[in-house]
């Protein structure tokens, strides 16, 4: 399969970017399961940026700023913000049906925790299925971008040429054992984030890290994986598998109690439930692990009930299948994996450290989120980079400036591998991979337990290897390796923070070291050469809060 773009990954920066770029190339858009399995699909609150007259940017920019703790790149912050507004009017225009005051026709706007406005479309509590619904089907209107599902990329073809590493697509599998080369011009990861590393997560299943995994196999610089954020309120049932409760609820005036119903976020913050992410949640953890209760409440019956059904129609009724009335009772929550703030480092274009490799979305580090991303930055940060990169693109081709055009690829090495008879070898280490992290991993931190789970994972991570090269290649494998590697990175960049900031809260090193103020970038040498980790330093010395 030859191509000009190679889109990894069918959610909002995926498909915003195909559009674009179909204006002047053909597009495959690769998928690993259906079209709609993306973290898109799930978002609930939707997309933040200055579209009321009495908001203002630098009021945004400064909440992002606060909220990243101090790692954000100010540059690329106020680049977001300020594209903001005509991305979301993009979206407008390709179908998305953003809900409107039913008197003024204005968009009707969300608040959630660290933002100083109410500044968020949404599409009640279903605005990513409304993103995915509207960007699907102008996809599969175009003649020009081909959408193949269940194809799952297991790496990329990275080639060196006069001393750089240069990317000239992936391998793909199509069914387990057939394994074949996709080129392209120019390969964009958009596979969204890792969630699956943890136990407990708000993410789908296909939330497996691939992207990030993939390029820093590739010989790509990761940067920041240390910050994974934990949405506070996942509903806390036996029978709810990932179901978040979208801190727009806390936005509406819902509070968080205690079992006993003791409202106690005031006692962390100032701002009570709509205090940044990293704080709710770990007040969360604090209150659970004082009380010994496996979760606390979120209680938004002293609204009206006709408002609540409305405003929450999915919630509401996700809730009611377990027998919750949220017009009534309080929601049993408890914090959950829910986004990774760190990911493949990327420039104000989109382009990672490979020519020809470019990552969008959750996969990419852009600088936006610092050490913590803002409430619904994330779908803006996805649109307004795969315009970014689209532009990019659309420049290097009129500029003359595409890399080599022949691609005569090997084919994929089936070496002496066999059929795997046994799925427990993938089930066990999928479950070990994820207690490890919830455990040793998770919102408070300590050095012991992290280096108790970079040995644990080493180890684990040898095993995963070992057979990814004695069997055929099937999804499940795929996905396991790259969550080996993707947890590896998030405990070596733990272990290397020597202090406390946004998600990373680590008990050995309990204060933020202002006078240090650094990203961390792990880079692998190319295939065949050991996994290394090193730290560099980027440091910011204007405007940071
Ligand atoms: C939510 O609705 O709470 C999730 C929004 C986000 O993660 O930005």
């Amino acid at each position: 399969m030859e191509s000009d773009y190679l889109v990894v990954g069918s959610g909002i920066a995926g498909l915003s970017f195909a559009l674009r770029v179909a204006q002047h190339g053909t597009v495959i858009v690769v998928t690993k399961k259906k079209d709609l399995d993306t973290a898109t699909n799930l978002a609930q609150g939707g997309i933040a940026a200055v579209l009321d007259s009495g908001d203002s940017f630098d009021s945004h920019i400064d909440d992002t700023l606060v909220s990243g703790d101090g790692l954000c790149d100010p540059a690329i912050v106020e680049m977001v913000i300020k594209n903001g507004k005509s991305r979301v009017t993009d979206l407008i225009n390709y179908g998305v049906g953003f809900v409107r005051d039913e008197r003024t026709g204005k968009l009707s706007l969300g608040r959630e925790g660290g933002h100083g406005h109410r500044r968020v479309a949404h599409a009640y509590d279903l605005t990513g299925r409304e993103i995915e619904r509207a960007l699907l089907a102008q996809v599969k209107d175009n003649p020009n971008i081909i959408l193949l599902e269940d194809h799952v990329v297991v790496d990329l073809l990275v080639r060196d040429s006069n001393g750089a590493r240069i990317c000239v697509g992936a391998y793909v599998m199509l069914e387990e054992d057939k394994v074949v080369p996709f080129t392209a011009q120019v390969t964009v990861l958009c596979t969204g984030g890792a969630g699956k590393v943890y136990l407990y997560t708000t993410n789908p299943d296909i939330a497996t890290g691939d992207g990030v995994a993939m390029a820093s196999r590739a010989g790509a610089s990761v940067t920041n994986m240390e910050f994974v954020q934990f949405h506070p309120t996942c509903l806390f049932h036996p029978l709810a598998k990932n179901f978040l409760i979208s801190e727009a609820v806390r936005g509406e005036g819902a509070i968080l109690v205690t079992a006993e119903g003791q409202r106690f976020m005031e006692k962390y913050d100032s701002r009570k439930e709509l205090a940044t992410r990293d704080k709710v949640a770990r007040s969360i953890d604090q209150i659970m692990k004082e009380s010994g209760n496996d979760c606390v409440y979120l209680d938004i019956s002293h609204k009206d009930s006709r408002f609540i059904q409305k405003r929450f129609p999915a919630i509401y009724g996700k809730c009611l299948e377990y027998g919750i009335d949220i017009t009534k009772d309080p929601i049993p929550v408890v914090p959950a994996a829910h986004y990774l703030c760190g990911g493949v480092l990327v420039d104000t274009w989109g382009n990672t450290t490979i020519a020809g490799l470019m990552a969008l979305g959750e996969t990419s580090c852009t600088g936006l989120h610092g050490a913590n991303r803002l409430a619904s930055n994330s779908l803006l940060e996805a649109v307004v980079f795969a315009e970014k990169a689209a532009e990019y693109c659309q420049q290097s081709r009129a500029g003359g400036l595409s890399q080599e055009n022949v691609f005569d690829v090997d084919s994929w090495h089936y070496g002496e591998a066999n059929r795997l008879e046994e799925a427990v070898l993938i089930s066990h280490n999928w479950d070990l991979i994820r207690r490890v992290m919830w455990n040793y991993v998770g919102i408070v931190r300590t050095v012991k337990r992290l280096k108790l789970a970079k040995t644990r994972l080493t180890d684990i991570s040898e095993e995963i290897e070992e057979h990814y090269r004695a069997y055929y290649v099937s999804d499940h494998m795929v996905e396991l390796r790259n969550i080996s590697h993707v947890s590896l990175m998030i405990v070596e960049c733990a272990l290397m923070r020597k202090e406390s900031r946004g998600l990373h809260y680590c008990l050995d090193y309990r204060k933020r070291k202002d006078g240090d103020r650094y990203w961390q970038t792990l880079r692998r040498l190319p295939n065949g050469s050991p996994w290394q980790f090193h730290g560099e330093k980027l440091r910011f010395e204007n405007n940071i809060k």
